[in-house]
């Protein structure tokens, strides 16, 4: 396996600001990802949810090491991710711990089941992706986890829900989405 690190802290570097005003214009998915079983489980809202490759069949996403979930990850071994639809941003809120809701109790409200790995997926998400974790790579503050995919399952095509410059969106509630969403 090849890795090419370079250490470029001697380099020109964009300020945190400059770089998430960037960043904030980078209209992306929403999922929640879901780690743990039984009583010891927890998840997080997502954008950095990535397609890594088909075969196999492999994602990442990067995760905050000081997220209160992060223990988890470590442990458990697997996680899930829930690409949410648009009806779904309550449950999208309730997973970045809003108003200190921590572990099991953000999943309080939704109903859950499991597939392959034992780890809760959401009914009704627009796909869960069941992973079982396959390399974590930590950089700076966040670790890349990289999953392999042990199962997923899709339900009807509805509009997605997507994070841009800092608010929920539904994407396309408009005639793309109909258009979409017939041709399917
Ligand atoms: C739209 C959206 C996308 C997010 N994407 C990520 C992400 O990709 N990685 C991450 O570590 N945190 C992400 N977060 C932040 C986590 O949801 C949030 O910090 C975390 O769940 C709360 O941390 P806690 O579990 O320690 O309470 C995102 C938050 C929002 C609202």
């Amino acid at each position: 396996m090849n890795s090419l690190v370079r250490h470029l802290d001697a380099e020109p570097s964009a300020s945190p600001a400059s770089f998430r005003q960037a960043m904030r214009q980078l209209a992306g998915a929403v999922s929640v990802i879901t780690v743990g079983r039984g009583d010891a489980i927890s998840g997080m809202t997502v954008s950095s949810v990535t397609s890594l490759s088909a075969e196999p069949p492999s994602l990442l996403v990067c995760i905050n090491r000081n997220s209160s979930s992060w223990p988890l990850f470590e442990s458990c071994g697997a996680f899930a991710v829930n690409v949410l639809h648009a009806g779904q941003q309550p449950v999208a809120d309730r997973f970045t711990g809003r108003g200190g809701i921590s572990g099991r109790a953000r999943f309080e409200g939704a109903e859950w089941t499991t597939l392959a790995t034992g780890v809760p997926v959401l009914v009704g998400a627009l796909a869960a992706v069941d992973c079982t974790i396959e390399e974590i790579i930590s950089r700076h503050s966040h670790a890349i986890v990289i999953g392999r995919v042990a199962a997923a399952r899709v339900a009807d095509p509805q509009a997605p829900l997507t994070y841009w410059q800092g608010e929920y969106l539904a994407l396309g509630r408009g005639a793309d989405a109909a258009r979409i969403t017939e041709s399917e």
